[in-house]
């Protein structure tokens, strides 16, 4: 229920379509639990899936068609099912949505805001196989359904959206690879692959990286917009994590998004949804819209004269569930008025049908019914990778005269200072368990494992414009051995629903920052929780603050920051989010989509006239790591260790073949596609062997990443560089380790203002590393390569 509130403020029909029924999600399956359908072609497994699918819809009445079309499905007595939810969710833990009332726990991890920060693909793939495990056992136990609307694939493109807590990355490459990685470990299970263990969802299907914001008195809102996002942008930033998800990640579904694109509204999109997703990358499982999209299509876009035909350019776009009840109601008289024919409706059908066969909805018990809610859900296993998450990802942002790590038996005691000393359990519950079976530790629980801990929070909460408290803190931190800040944002500032109305740290934060660090006996430690970047100058500046540390948003799982700062594992996790000066929140609305610098055609969020249509227009600086022109406060893929590296690149090639690209381009045009396969994009033979060497006296892991600056760079729209490839490796003291990375064809493409990809002859630069970390002990290289005429 928990998602009420934030939904009712932008669609209050919500409520009364989707919690109209909270009873149990019990599975029956027809083919096994009842001797009805014995020899019915639909429970015959020796039957090829198209047929059993057809037979089964074939058997279906009209009405119960009809209302199958419809997230919240009831039951279909011609198939001896019951009512089936599609709805539920799982970005950081199973979450049963409300559909199971008997407080089954559950285990709740790290935010991928959080977790994206370890490029580390095996620990994002063991995150996603235990909460699709967990899925599963609630299922056998009748718990839970069995399709997940996890994970977000959007990127993190704008340091206002209030949804950036539940996505990996600002970069598309990244973004992909940890859709790749949660949704195979989600949907596979190891002991019956011919299942689908728990349905994912890469979603929001596309470009909806905006809630709903107020600036200069204009409104836009994530429902109602048409967002302008140019076909470059499109091809090379919004769309490849989705493609990777779809064909790297074989997600079984997809969701369209509230908004629309260039005039379409996502679900009403043939474009997207059938030739890009389907017809291109080769998607092959369910669409279904978020939660009454398909009646924004109507009743937010005003798309079309009539909801027949909304629902008509709904589902022959492809959007085959509706989450809401828009297609049930209207579906009917749409049929009557001759707007759509029943075979539109057997189409979507069998999409969606498709995916419960392979969910084993209609398959003989296997395997997959042995996984128990007792073995798997909150198993020791899950718990120790739910602090695993954030322990790999913390980013360390400074650290000057090794004020990190603590030593335990030199400190006598801690204060935690600042509004998010007790943030925990206020967020465990967004897009994540109702019930988790961690308990709600804080930030002075972590370290209290070590030393005496206390906290008080200086300021009420993160927004609040309140100082009375601060003289309090200053005294606390006079007398305390070692003051520890614990600042940032919460789900206050911006969540779903809410973007964030600033870049900067509050006034009343900002004094309690400056007055605690300067009465602290020593240098502070400042430990800072945020999803949407906040600009750090003055924090990076501050003599008195000794160390950063960036932890996302990691809510009960919190506890692995004392073994961070007292220095039982070395930090190696790495900012996946570029942070800007505060400026840049005056430049640049929200509202705007490009991801090039340019004019912007709205106006500057900071402006006073009175009349909007006055506002002198803003600027884009270039969104994300890959367009930014100006200086950023922390770059993209910062992060400092207790160690120090050395990168030599061992192993470079001489030149750069570019037959091969133009050979996968010439195909892709060949076959009239949009887009080369990733298979295709990542193929190619000019690798780099980088030798990493731990030059400092302690073990620790290390993030190594490959980025390409292409001819031209930051000329015309050419990104200035882009990630290519990433290892997370482990590297003694005194040791080395040597790490592959392949930059692929597709890394030799550049696109154009129309979309087409084509190649780039010229002069390449690939960097490992990022050079902004050197003087804090980073490892970097680079090489320039040359390609051959
Ligand atoms: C299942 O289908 C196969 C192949 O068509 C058929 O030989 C068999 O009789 C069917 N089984 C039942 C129980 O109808
Ligand atoms: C910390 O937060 C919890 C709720 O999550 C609350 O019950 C508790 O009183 C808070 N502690 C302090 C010291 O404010
Ligand atoms: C990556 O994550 C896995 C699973 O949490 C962990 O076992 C492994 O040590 C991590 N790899 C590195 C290099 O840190």
């Amino acid at each position: 229920m928990k998602f009420f509130t934030f939904f009712a403020v932008a669609s209050p029909l919500f409520a009364s379509t989707v919690f109209a029924d909270e009873a149990n999600p019990v599975l029956v399956n027809p083919c096994v639990d009842t001797t009805d359908f014995l020899t019915a072609d639909f429970c015959n497994v020796t039957l090829p899936l198209s047929a059993r699918v057809a037979d089964a819809i074939k058997r279906m009445t009209l009405d119960e068609k009809i209302s199958a079309l419809d997230s919240d499905t009831p039951e279909i007595p011609s198939l001896g099912l019951n009512r089936y939810n599609w709805w539920s969710e799982a970005s950081s833990g199973v979450d049963t949505h409300g559909a199971d009332d008997s407080g089954t726990k559950t285990t709740k991890f790290a935010f991928p805001i959080t977790t994206g920060m370890s490029f580390n693909r095996t620990m994002w793939k063991a995150t996603g196989q235990q909460i699709g495990r967990e899925a599963r056992a609630l299922m056998n136990a009748g718990k839970a359904w069995s399709t997940f609307w996890a994970p977000v694939v959007n990127l993190a493109r704008e340091p206002r959206w209030g949804r950036n807590i539940e996505v990996s990355s600002e970069d598309p490459f990244q973004s992909g690879e940890y859709a790749t990685a949660f949704v195979t470990g989600f949907q596979e299970a190891p002991e019956d692959p011919r299942y689908v263990q728990a349905s994912a969802c890469c979603k929001h299907f596309i470009a909806n990286e905006m809630e709903g914001s107020t600036e200069d008195g204009h409104e836009e809102d994530r429902q109602h917009v048409d967002s302008a996002v140019s076909q470059q942008d499109l091809m090379d930033s919004y769309m490849p994590p989705f493609q990777r998800c779809v064909e790297k990640g074989k997600v079984t579904s997809l969701m369209c998004s509230y908004n629309a694109v260039n005039g379409v509204p996502s679900c009403a999109n043939d474009w997207l949804l059938t030739t890009v997703a389907r017809d291109n990358w080769g998607f092959d499982g369910t669409i279904v819209s978020d939660c009454d999209a398909d009646s924004d299509v109507f009743n937010s876009h005003y798309y079309t004269d009539t909801p027949e035909e909304t629902v008509r350019d709904v589902l022959r776009a492809g959007t085959d569930i509706d989450c809401g009840d828009f297609v049930g109601t209207n579906a009917q008289s749409a049929l009557d008025k001759g707007v759509i024919t029943e075979a539109d409706i057997d189409e979507r059908l069998t999409q969606a049908f498709k995916l419960r066969f392979r969910l084993q909805h209609f398959d003989p018990v296997g395997p997959l019914q042995s996984i128990s809610e007792a073995d798997t859900v909150c198993s020791d296993h899950a718990i120790e990778l739910s602090h695993d998450g954030l322990i790999q990802s913390a980013a360390l942002l400074k650290n000057d005269d090794s004020t990190l790590p603590f030593s335990a038996s030199s400190l006598n005691d801690v204060v935690v200072i600042g509004p998010n000393f007790n943030l925990s359990q206020s967020t465990a519950g967004y897009y994540g368990p109702d019930n988790h079976c961690l308990d709600a530790f804080t930030l002075v629980d972590s370290i209290a494992q070590f030393v005496d801990a206390t906290g008080m929070a200086g300021v009420p909460d993160v927004l609040s414009d309140d100082t009375s408290g601060i003289s309090d803190a200053v005294e606390a931190a006079k007398k305390a051995d070692q003051v520890v800040l614990a600042v940032g944002t919460d789900l206050t500032w911006a969540r779903e629903g809410t973007d964030a109305a600033s870049i900067a740290f509050t006034n009343a934060q900002a004094e309690l920052i400056s007055k605690v660090s300067a009465a602290a006996s020593k240098p502070v430690v400042l430990v800072i929780f945020t999803a949407t970047p906040l600009d750090l100058t003055d924090v990076l500046a501050n003599e008195n603050i000794g160390a950063v540390l960036h932890v996302g948003q990691p809510s009960v799982t919190i506890m692995g920051a004392g073994d961070l700062l007292f220095g039982k594992t070395s930090p190696a996790g790495r900012t996946i989010q570029t942070v800007y000066k505060r400026e840049y929140q005056d430049q640049i609305s929200i509202f705007d989509f490009n991801m090039r610098p340019g004019p912007s055609p709205f106006a500057r969020p900071d402006c006073t006239e009175d009349n909007y249509g006055d506002c002198e227009k803003g600027t884009n600086p270039g969104r994300t790591y890959r367009f930014f022109t100006g200086d950023a406060v922390v770059p993209f893929g910062f992060g400092l260790s207790y160690t120090s590296f050395d990168y030599e690149i061992v192993s470079a090639p001489k030149t750069v073949s570019m037959a091969p690209v133009e050979k996968m381009l010439a195909s892709t045009k060949d076959q009239n596609k949009l887009f080369s396969s990733v298979e295709e994009q990542e193929s190619g033979d000019t690798g780099y062997i980088v030798k990493v060497t731990n030059t400092g006296d302690i073990d620790a892991d290390e993030v190594v990443l490959g980025f390409v600056t292409p001819p031209g760079a930051g000329e015309n729209g050419t990104p200035l560089k882009s990630l290519f490839g990433f290892e997370r490796v482990h590297v003694k003291a005194g040791e080395s380790v040597e790490v592959t990375l392949y930059p692929g064809l597709a890394d030799f493409t550049l696109v154009d203002e129309e979309g087409a990809r084509s190649a780039a002859h010229g002069e390449y630069s690939f960097s490992f590393g990022v050079e902004e970390t050197v003087v804090g002990g980073g490892g970097f290289a680079r090489h320039t390569v040359s390609t051959e005429a």
